[in-house]
């Protein structure tokens, strides 16, 4: 079953088969549920009420050339399945319906046309400090409710996880890794040569790191906690998208949230001092490590995302975040 929403009939015969539709309900429409890279994702409206379905296929949505793990669709759903009745976690998470695992699909409840977080990397308007609070603090829940409590085996997330290693740790470091980085920014390309391939100590750091990152913990991680996943709806704000979810460190979560409340404008300082609306432990050097890391890659790597600064802005950025690591 390849979803396709310009096969309406095709979706609608899918999930009368599936059995997650009775046969007197009928599909209105499906659409591209909003902006996302990795997955097939639509809202479905029926005759009674509407879902999000999203796909996972063996490769990034946006770009078919890049294989991806499809079992990101279940790893995810074992999140939504395990964190669900989490206190203080389940209640930020869009239910999850049903989850086709041969066909990588999931059912998963409509928290309505929502704007996530990524308006704020224009840097116009400040983050709402309050809103963020509430964010760290299911982190905080999210993390405490899964320490210790995890079973043996699963969430390992391996194959996600080394795709994302080569992107946040690896990658981006190597000279001559042959990002066009002034078709990006012009002038980017220089500032990279000028510091982070300047320095061959940074890469040694940054690999370091990632072998923390690819090591098993006892703590469920979100994995992807930015801007992108967090949804304000009217009925709140959500968390959503776990599809790089692992057991790992705390740290790992708290620092790329510090990276993005960077990008987003908020001083590193007062993004530090937030952090500590977080109630349980954390390696605080090892989270500013990875805030550093989530800087650089997102100027130097592949993934890259709508910021608003400038070269010269991206410059004093990359100092303090290689001054960080080589710290
Ligand atoms: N449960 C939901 N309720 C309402 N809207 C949703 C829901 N899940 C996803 N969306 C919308 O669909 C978009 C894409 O979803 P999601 O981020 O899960 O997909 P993705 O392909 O994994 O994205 P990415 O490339 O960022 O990883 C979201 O930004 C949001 O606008
Ligand atoms: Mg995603």
């Amino acid at each position: 079953m390849h979803l396709d929403k310009t096969q309406p009939s095709s979706i609608e015969a899918y999930l009368h088969q599936m059995g997650w539709m009775p046969a007197d309900e009928h599909l209105l429409s499906a659409e591209k549920a909003g902006e996302g890279n990795m997955n097939y994702t639509l809202r479905v409206r029926t005759t009674k009420r509407s879902f999000i379905l999203k796909q996972a296929r063996p490769y990034v949505e946006k770009y078919p050339s890049i294989p991806a793990p499809v079992e990101r669709a279940g790893m995810e759903s074992a999140f939504f399945a395990a964190a669900a009745g989490w206190e203080n976690v389940g209640k930020m998470l869009p239910r999850l319906w049903h989850f086709d695992e041969k066909e990588h699909v999931q059912v998963i409840e409509d928290l309505d046309e929502g704007a996530d977080f990524t308006a704020y990397y224009a840097r116009e308007i400040a983050l709402p400090e309050t809103e963020i609070a509430v964010l760290i603090r299911f982190l905080a829940a999210l993390h405490q409710s899964s320490r210790g409590h995890l079973p043996t085996r699963g969430f390992e997330n391996r194959a996600m996880r080394e795709l994302n290693h080569l992107h946040i740790f690896d990658f981006p470091f190597q000279p001559g890794n042959g990002m066009d980085l002034d078709g990006i920014q012009p002038g980017l390309q220089a500032l990279a040569q000028a510091t982070v391939y300047q320095n061959p100590a940074l890469r040694d750091k940054t690999l370091a790191l990632g072998r923390r990152y690819l090591a098993d913990g006892d703590t469920l991680l979100h994995g992807d906690f930015f801007p992108g996943s967090w949804l304000r709806t009217d009925r709140g704000i959500f968390v959503i998208d776990p599809e790089f979810c692992f057991r790992g460190e705390a740290a790992f979560d708290l620092g790329v949230c510090l990276a993005h409340l960077c990008f987003c404008g908020m001083e590193w300082e007062t993004a530090l001092a937030l952090l500590e609306t977080y109630y349980g432990d954390f390696d605080r050097q090892a989270c500013e490590d990875f805030a550093a890391v989530e800087i650089l890659r997102r100027f130097y790597g592949v993934a890259q995302l709508p910021l608003s600064f400038t070269v010269e802005e991206k410059e004093v950025l990359t100092k303090k975040a290689m001054a960080c690591l080589l710290a």
